[in-house]
């Protein structure tokens, strides 16, 4: 990909080292029923910052989609509340209440297809997912991961790039597939590793940036996608 300088107007964004894609500058790109927007079925387990960022991207008409549930499976996700003050119905799937990681998968699948899900936006989703949910969204499941992909998939992410010593750290929007963060690549922002982060520091700088990708990342997916839309 061609690095991308122009100003995102974020501080703490390192703008030389921006790996967007090029295209980014343009207006967002059309799905295609430009007048259907995108039904997406958010996964959240934490925060749920994304999600909001997602949401609010629709409401300034920056992403023509509309969110039609948030999945969450731990009970103290912040992401519950958030979809409360939102207005987007919730549905907390426990995976303690689950024998297998396919049972769990299976019943987020009825989920979203009970919700005409499209598109599944995994959103700070920390459970591994299965050949279920997989291959009951195929090329239609997203995730974002606080790396530079492909440097640093798994856990602890920011730690790792910090043990690893790297000045430039950043987020990845890709394609889900089964080995956990491994599928393609959609869009990537890099941040500078400063000399005094902490994995605080450094993970709030790679959020400003997350919260920046996400929206775009779903419109260039959407536009991407070659298949009849469900
Ligand atoms: C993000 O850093 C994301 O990259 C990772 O989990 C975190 C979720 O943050 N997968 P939030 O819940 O959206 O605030």
């Amino acid at each position: 990909m061609t690095p991308d300088v122009s100003s995102s107007g974020v501080n703490d964004s390192f703008e030389a080292a921006s790996l967007m894609s090029p295209n980014l500058s343009l207006p967002m790109p059309s799905v295609h029923h430009p007048d259907a927007p995108l039904r997406l079925g958010i996964m959240a387990s934490g925060s749920g910052s994304n999600f909001e960022c997602i949401a609010q991207a629709i409401a300034n008409s920056e992403l023509n989609a509309q969110i039609q549930v948030m999945v969450y499976n731990n009970p103290n996700a912040k992401a519950a509340a958030r979809a409360d003050r939102l207005g987007i119905p919730k549905v907390l799937l426990n995976h303690r209440d689950f024998p297998s990681r396919e049972s769990l998968d299976e019943a987020i699948v009825t989920v979203m297809q009970n919700h005409q899900v499209e598109w599944i936006i995994m959103a700070g989703w920390m459970r591994v997912v299965t050949q279920v949910l997989i291959q009951a969204f195929p090329r239609r499941t997203l995730n974002i991961h606080p790396s530079l992909l492909p440097s640093f998939p798994g856990v602890k992410a920011v730690e790792q790039a910090l043990t690893a010593g790297v000045k430039i750290a950043g987020c990845t929007v890709h394609y889900v597939e089964l080995e956990v963060d491994s599928g393609p690549i959609i869009i990537q922002a890099a941040v500078p590793v400063l000399p005094n982060d902490t994995v605080e520091t450094l993970h709030a700088r790679i959020q400003v940036q997350e919260h920046l990708i996400y929206p775009k990342g779903i419109a260039l997916a959407a536009s991407a996608s070659t298949q009849p839309r469900p």
